[in-house]
């Protein structure tokens, strides 16, 4: 991939994407969703918003509007998506914390807030995954866009280490 975003090789310890957000993490935040673009398509998640999403629908490409979650499918596709998101600026993503890697770099210059939360989550597994033990290959952070969406990821800062965007003279 070119562009802003540069080529990226993120390797993950997964071959399946079907890992899914647990629910703690929404209750946590204390906030719906109007767009979650990259839900499972045989299994209901527990993202807490109005339209989803799936590989069916493409919604990579299909039109994004409102405040959106995003946990993308994770891989070479990951700066596509948190590209879209950083354009979208409305919402939270959920990502591996690749701090190293050139749309993780954009997205921390971009978003309105971060949080690196400590420790590794858990997450849920999707059908083809159900015997197996989520085991992540690195942390996790997420990104808020927009004012409301700082708010509610405030109210996580005791998960991690939560960073507002610096207010600049
Ligand atoms: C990491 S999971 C996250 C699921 C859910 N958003 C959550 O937070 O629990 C990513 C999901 O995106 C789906 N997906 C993959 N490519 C997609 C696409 N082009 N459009 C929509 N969904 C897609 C996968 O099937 C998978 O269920």
């Amino acid at each position: 991939m070119s562009g802003m975003f540069g080529e990226v090789r993120q390797v993950s310890t997964h071959k399946s994407v079907e890992w899914y957000t647990p629910s703690w993490i929404f209750e946590a935040l204390d906030i719906t969703f109007d767009l979650d673009p990259a839900s499972p398509h045989d299994m209901e998640s527990a993202v807490p918003a109005l339209k989803k999403y799936t590989v069916f629908d493409d919604g990579l490409n299909s039109p994004w509007s409102g405040r959106v979650w995003l946990n993308p499918p994770y891989g070479p596709e990951t700066p596509k998506w948190m590209e879209r998101m950083v354009n979208h600026g409305n919402g939270i993503a959920l990502v591996f914390s690749r701090t190293d890697a050139r749309w993780c770099q954009i997205a921390m210059q971009f978003a309105d807030a971060m949080l690196f939360v400590r420790g590794r989550i858990e997450f849920v597994p999707g059908r083809e995954n159900q015997h197996k033990k989520s085991r992540c290959g690195a942390g996790t952070v997420l990104f808020a866009f927009g004012n409301e969406c700082v708010l509610a990821l405030k109210k996580m800062e005791s998960f991690g280490v939560f960073i507002p965007r610096a207010v600049n003279d």
